[in-house]
């Protein structure tokens, strides 16, 4: 992609209401298990939650801007006790998917994760049907774990979850996924 500038930052109120636009994407609520339905208000009010510093502790949202305009976001769960850590990623712009964002935001993601909070794990469930997500786990050096198999019931069928998971001794600061 050609020089546009990347930023990955914590995400403010007023990002909510494109991440509501997103998740009204059926496309993208299939995939991110969204709610295409849900009114804005209800949406926002999980938002207003995390908003409140004191309750924020176990989870980190972050928008994914170019060029300063949002285009996606990131979730960390936090889970102290053990140093370990679970991911999302949703782009929400459609017209930026296949552009190697998601593999940059994710390999920022890990360098927050495994320097900043010095966690010991990462890891994310992906849908088996979301090809295109399970190749980007692959090629940003996440380990298959596991599958568990029917575990998700999505438009009247059974979906499998596929388990990836990274150590903080088995990531390479990133080199080579660019
Ligand atoms: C999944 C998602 C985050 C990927 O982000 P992206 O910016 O489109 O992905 P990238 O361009 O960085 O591609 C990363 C890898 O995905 C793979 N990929 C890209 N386009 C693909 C396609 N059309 N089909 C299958 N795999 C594809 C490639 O293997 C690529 O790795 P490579 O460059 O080493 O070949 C994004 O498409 C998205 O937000 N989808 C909807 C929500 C979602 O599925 N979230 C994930 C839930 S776990």
């Amino acid at each position: 992609m050609i020089a546009m500038k990347f930023i990955v930052r914590e995400i403010i109120k007023e990002d909510i209401e494109i991440m509501h636009k997103w998740a009204q994407d059926k496309d993208i609520a299939k995939l991110s298990d969204a709610n295409p339905n849900e009114s804005f208000e209800q949406f926002s009010s999980r938002y207003n939650l995390y908003f409140n510093k004191n309750s924020n502790d176990g989870i980190k949202l972050f928008g994914i801007l170019l060029d300063e305009k949002l285009i996606g976001r990131l979730e960390l769960g936090i889970d102290k006790k053990n140093r370990s850590g679970s991911f999302g990623i949703l782009i929400g712009e459609k017209q930026y998917w296949g552009r190697g964002i998601g593999k940059k935001a994710i390999n920022a993601l890990f360098n927050y994760a495994f320097i900043k909070l010095d966690l010991n794990r990462i890891s994310c469930d992906v849908y088996a049907f979301n090809k295109r997500s399970l190749n980007l786990m692959k090629s940003v050096g996440m380990k298959l774990e596991g599958r568990l198999r029917q575990k998700e019931l999505i438009n009247k069928q059974y979906v499998d979850l596929i388990l990836f998971g990274l150590l903080k001794k088995e990531y390479n600061g990133g080199e080579g996924n660019d």
